[in-house]
């Protein structure tokens, strides 16, 4: 088990400690491992928060995580422990045999890897990151630290920061950045778990409610073709739902009215999707469907 310099400490000397203390990042960083996972993470299709709005210049999760952990934890003091300290973080680093095809040839290709550590997608739900967020806790005379990011754009740092237990304060001048903060920091913390009725709207669109249902797996797309209208009112009224399927439905609506308001400016566009088709929604991020 690891234990920190500033562990054994009273709350007042700690308090005093992590003001005077070299923080970890003053001695040493994980910067392979931070950047192996870093760049692996540019390919997560699913599930990041890169795909709830672009943000430029959005920086990795695995990234702001090593650099929160190596800021907010003071440095052990001693090179075991802090080697210690850092392969927790980021794991270690190893090399792996890949096949490719180059033309009509196969060869073997060396690519580093981490293994174990807190870094890699996935890996932030590993049960140590219960053991960070102690630490951190720790070394803050058992109160969460404040975080404030004044410049958050798409919210990399905070979310980190709030997932290692620390007491957020997000901020940007931008008022787009502004609302991704909102829906990646503070909506799915206060709505998570809620269900509530779909807009009228959308239960008044065939479309939409064709996708709805067929993600329920309730209607054959038999019934679906025969008279959604009838099907879906009598037979299976919707249920209330999750905060995702409010974000499809209203996402979908401002998809719609988008471009409904924008056609006239890109004619050769809606030449090519007419305005009098379905609106397709996207469904790929949708199991089954
Ligand atoms: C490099 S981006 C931050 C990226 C962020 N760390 C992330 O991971 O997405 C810099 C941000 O600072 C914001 N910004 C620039 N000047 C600002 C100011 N005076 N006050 C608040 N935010 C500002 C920009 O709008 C931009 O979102």
């Amino acid at each position: 088990m690891l234990t920190l310099a500033v562990g054994s400490r009273s709350e007042k000397e700690r308090e005093t400690f992590m003001t005077d203390c070299k923080r970890l990042i003053e001695v040493a960083f994980p910067l392979k491992q931070a950047s192996l996972d870093s760049v692996h993470e540019k390919n997560v299709r699913h599930g990041h928060i890169s795909t709830l709005h672009i943000w430029p210049a959005r920086r990795p999760l695995a990234a702001c995580r090593a650099a929160l952990i190596a800021t907010l934890l003071p440095d052990p003091g001693n090179p075991e422990e802090r080697k210690r300290l850092l392969e927790k973080i980021g794991g270690t680093v190893v090399q792996k045999v890949e096949k490719k095809k180059i033309g009509d040839k196969t060869v073997d290709v060396i690519r580093d890897e981490t293994v174990g550590g807190i870094l890699h997608w996935g890996r932030e739900s590993n049960p140590d990151m219960e053991w960070f967020r102690q630490e951190i806790r720790k070394a803050y005379g058992g109160r969460a630290p404040k975080v404030l990011d004044p410049f958050a754009g798409g919210g990399a740092i905070p979310l980190e920061a709030m997932r290692l237990g620390c007491d957020v304060t997000a901020g940007d001048i931008n008022p787009v950045a502004w609302f991704i903060l909102k829906c990646t920091l503070e909506y799915p913390q206060k709505l998570a778990g809620q269900h509530r009725p779909l807009p009228k709207f959308a239960l008044e669109s065939p479309e939409f409610m064709e996708t709805f249902f067929k993600s329920t797996g309730k209607l054959t797309k038999k019934q679906l073709e025969r008279n959604l209208d009838t099907v879906q009112r009598k037979l299976f009224p919707p249920p209330d739902v999750d905060l995702s399927w409010h974000v499809r439905a209203w996402g979908w609506w401002v998809l719609r009215e988008a471009r409904r308001d924008l056609a006239k400016f890109y004619p050769t566009y809606a030449e090519f999707e007419p305005l009098s088709g379905a609106t397709q929604l996207d469904t790929s991020g949708i199991p089954g469907v």
